[in-house]
């Protein structure tokens, strides 16, 4: 995980590093730090915690300078201590280097620089790398890094300064996002383009082993072996602005409340006037060869993994197309039986994930077509997939997935109602009569939103709760999973998504006059067989808060709570129920106290194993 950026041009360089770090710090938050070369010398500032104490800090002791890297740290190697937060300096404290990822052989490189006299101040595998810098550094910075790279297995995004070449940033690639953005007198590198947009919205995307040299006027690419690679820049479609809190508490409330319009934009952009979904710009496959798709493999994590079994369901029931959904982490280890007709899809935010991105490499070595829904552009699952649905949910923040997950969805009713028409499973007018009433679900989002009194009262009795219970079915059975992990990621609180019917092999144990119980139970086909698991639920004591349907008094003569949302039809249902859930959760971690953006232990995106 962590974050990394580099500077160098005109502006405060103090400043633009801080503000990177800061549209970075969901990738990590446990320490931070700044190095520039201001008159000559190398200068450093860290601190542990969160980067407002490293604002504070700079504030009081300013570097200054035109060259610099910064470093936001989920820690791997060493504990969350001063010593071993980023940069980390060679032994005469002329280099200093930032790094993302994990240098798998640190070890053996690190017993061999002992004996060859380097002295180190971390627990960090990091550290190695500005030691090898300093042993091959003869004057010209890249090609000390070209020798370094080639003694470095893992995985790896780093950034580095140096008082003897000291016009320069240079970084190198292997395993880890890296972003330049392309200014005029001034060039800016980070993991991923949040901190390049108060900069310029241009930037080059760095492939795998690769390396670049940022000098004041110029951006040099070049592969490991040192040969000069060129490549077009692309213009960021997000804009600053997308970057900020916009006058609401948290991101993750500004990006639950953003749901409606991005749902809205996304139908306007996919579904043009003739019904007709456009959604295979970005593949490079035919309608011929989407068409012979007998098989879907889906990974995931996380929220990710949650919005791919809703997908699952859609996919099987519009495009009967036999559908799995598999943890990355899992799909990678094992040997799935996949024949020519299998399509492998990776489904993620940031595109970064670690365990997805091995998910598509394994893929690709047995030859499999791979698709993805992703967010981010230009990251490394939508580079390395043979087409990618994009959610155009632009950047999430919060740690906690709400937009990007109900834009999930969208692109997965988008896939599956153009595979089946492709497949002629869907008539014109079927898919007319489902893309019009996709049209009113954003109005419905927002009507929810703009009257959710209800779930304060809920919040505020039940936030000391120990454990919470989240029931569903069908397809809402995958919003259970996702309401529990919401509310555990943001609040602590232990809580667990569970298929109703299931209840009674077991969980059902755990009900008792303390234990509220979230039964999502919206009018659907599954509705009695819910209100009967219901019932079980409620001759335990549990206690009942229920998410149903507008109008539906059945269900307000059981629950103890009911949050009412607007009719919908149960296909569409899971964009509606996602609200209550977020927002049940958003509250309940306000009124605990917790940092709901930066929960402990977490990082928005998973770049390790
Ligand atoms: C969700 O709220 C999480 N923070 C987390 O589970 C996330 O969904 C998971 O790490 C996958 O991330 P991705 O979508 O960026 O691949």
């Amino acid at each position: 995980m962590c974050g990394i950026v580099g500077y160098i041009g005109d502006k405060n360089v103090d400043a633009v590093i801080l503000v990177g770090l800061e549209k970075l710090e969901y990738r990590g938050y446990d320490s931070a730090g700044v190095a520039t070369i201001s008159k000559g010398e190398l200068g450093i500032r860290k601190i542990v915690g969160k980067i407002w104490r490293l604002a504070g800090l700079l504030n009081q002791k300013p570097l200054g300078g035109n060259v610099g890297i910064g470093h936001t740290r989920w820690a791997t190697h060493g504990e969350p201590t001063r010593l071993n937060a980023h940069p980390h300096v060679d032994c005469n404290r002329r280099i200093s280097v930032v790094h993302n990822g994990i240098i798998e052989n640190y070890y053996t490189i690190k017993e061999k620089l002992l004996k060859e006299g380097h002295v180190f101040e971390s627990e960090t595998d990091t550290e190695v790398i500005v030691h090898l810098i300093e042993k091959h550094m003869d004057g010209n910075l890249e090609k000390a890094v070209f020798k370094t790279v080639k003694d470095l297995e893992g995985s790896f995004a780093f950034a580095v300064i140096c008082e003897h070449d000291p016009n320069k940033v240079v970084a190198a690639k292997s395993g880890c996002p890296l972003i330049v953005g392309l200014g005029r007198g001034e060039n800016v590198l980070a993991s991923d383009a949040t901190p390049v947009l108060s900069i310029t919205k241009e930037v080059l995307d760095i492939e795998e082993k690769e390396i670049c040299v940022l000098e004041k006027d110029k951006v040099s690419l070049f592969n490991f072996d040192g040969k000069k690679v060129e490549r077009k820049s692309r213009v960021v479609e997000w804009d600053v602005e997308m970057t900020t809190k916009d006058g609401y508490d948290h991101f993750m409330l500004k990006e639950i409340y953003e749901q409606p319009r991005v749902i809205r934009d996304n139908i306007r952009r996919r579904i043009n006037d003739d019904y007709k979904i456009d959604i295979a710009s970005d593949f490079n496959l035919t309608n011929g060869e989407l068409a012979r798709v007998s098989r879907i493999i889906i990974q995931a994590c996380g929220t990710s993994w949650h919005a791919s079994l809703v997908g699952k369901y859609l996919l099987e029931h519009y495009c009967r197309i036999h559908t799995e959904v598999d943890i990355s982490s899992e799909f990678r280890y094992r040997n799935p039986v996949a024949d020519g007709e299998t399509y492998v899809m990776a489904v993620s935010q940031s595109g970064e994930t670690a365990d997805v991105i091995a998910g598509i490499r394994s893929a690709k070595a047995k030859f499999l077509k791979v698709l993805s829904i992703c967010n981010v552009m230009g990251s490394t699952v939508a580079r390395e997939c043979d087409g990618v649905v994009y959610t155009h949910a632009g950047p999430e923040i919060g740690v906690a997935s709400t937009k990007a997950f109900t834009a999930q969805l969208l692109s997965f009713y988008f896939l599956t109602f153009y595979l089946a028409k492709i497949k002629w499973l869907l008539s014109d007018d079927e898919l007319k009569r489902l893309l019009d009433e996709l049209k009113t679900i954003s109005d419905k989002m927002e009507k929810f939103l703009n009257s959710d009194g209800k779930l304060n009262k809920i919040a505020k009795k039940f936030y000391n709760a120990k454990n919470f219970v989240f029931l569903g079915r069908g397809i809402n059975y995958p919003l259970a999973l996702e309401g529990a992990l919401k509310l555990k990621e943001i609040s602590y609180l232990h809580a667990t998504g569970y298929p109703a019917g299931e209840m009674k092999h077991g969980p059902i144990a755990l009900v008792d006059e303390k234990m509220p119980v979230v039964c999502i139970v919206p009018k659907s086909s599954v509705y009695d067989k819910m209100v009967s698991n219901i019932q079980e639920v409620k001759a335990r004591k549990g206690r009942i808060i229920a998410v149903a349907t507008e109008g539906d008094k059945k269900i307000k003569s059981i629950a103890d709570y009911v949050i009412y949302i607007p009719e919908v039809s149960e296909i569409f249902s899971p964009l509606v129920v996602a609200l209550p859930l977020q927002l049940l959760a958003y509250k309940i971690a306000v009124m605990r106290k917790c940092d709901v953006d930066k929960p402990r232990n977490l990082a928005k995106s998973v770049t390790v194993e």
